[in-house]
């Protein structure tokens, strides 16, 4: 059985297929890429996966279970987490309490901004634990709009983990930072991904780094999956390379 699977998956905005009758079937285990030139429906794929919105058609069964009508908490629950394309975080926070905060959403508790990192020692520490693992120690107490647009990445994808997902889609994690800094967000994120054995969906475009740290890739193209295959398959694969390399791969 597959982890994740979506059968004739639906989302239209007017006129606009954005995720046009998709089957898309990720494997536990996996490190994925999800690729395709910009407007190809990635985000909205990943949106409509992780609740944020509705289908129009079709199912999303995720460890064997009908998940087509959960709400995003439900869906956190059962075990899906992802991070934003533009990120998703509390700029006037610390960068420890953007962590802790997401430990406390998935625990179902609220409590005062600003007094619960103290009040809970526990939740203090893995979100300090959470921070280390992403080389983010130094950073624990400036606030998240302080900090460099890599660490801002590499800051929403730890609040994406911190959720402990079974499923993590991370919507171009390396988008907006320095060709330089892309390998070592990379690196860490798949280190971490691949010793806590998290599935994890990545959406790039920067070919190079699809090639190089992901296991099997996805195609997208006007809303419908194009290929499907190992990096190798993907490269030579001639519908692929003339639709999409012809042009840098979602140049978006
Ligand atoms: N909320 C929205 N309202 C209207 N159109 C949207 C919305 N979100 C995405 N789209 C359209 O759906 C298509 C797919 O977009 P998106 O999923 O963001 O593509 P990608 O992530 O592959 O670049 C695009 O044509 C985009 O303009
Ligand atoms: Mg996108």
């Amino acid at each position: 059985m597959s982890l994740l699977e979506t059968k004739d998956l639906v989302k239209t905005f007017g006129e606009m297929h954005a995720v046009d009758h998709v089957d898309f079937i990720v494997e536990e285990g996996q490190v994925l890429a999800l690729i395709g030139s910009n407007g190809a429906g990635k985000t909205t794929l990943v949106n409509v996966v992780s609740g944020l919105l509705p289908a129009d058609g079709g199912s999303i069964v995720f460890k064997g279970e009908n998940i087509t009508a959960f709400t995003v908490n439900r869906r956190i629950r059962a075990g899906i987490a992802r991070s934003f394309q533009l990120v998703n975080l509390f700029d006037q926070l610390s960068c420890l309490d953007n962590v802790a905060l997401a430990i406390f959403s998935r625990e179902g508790k609220t409590r005062k901004l600003g007094t619960f990192a103290e009040r809970d020692r526990e939740v203090w520490r893995e979100a300090t634990d959470v921070l280390h693992q992403f080389g983010l120690d130094a950073k624990r107490t400036m606030l998240a709009g302080g900090i460099s647009q890599g660490e801002r990445k590499l800051l929403d994808v730890a609040v994406a983990y911190a959720l402990r997902p079974k499923l993590l889609f991370l919507d171009e994690p390396t988008s907006g930072v320095s060709t330089r800094e892309k390998a070592p967000i990379m690196d860490v994120v798949t280190a971490i991904v691949r010793s806590e054995r998290i599935t994890a969906v990545i959406i790039e475009h920067d070919m190079d780094i699809v090639f190089r740290y992901s296991e099997r890739i996805v195609v997208m193209h006007q809303g419908k999956i194009l290929a499907d295959g190992t990096p190798d398959e993907i490269r030579r694969n001639d519908t692929v390379t003339t639709t999409l390399l012809g042009s840098p791969v979602g140049a978006s």
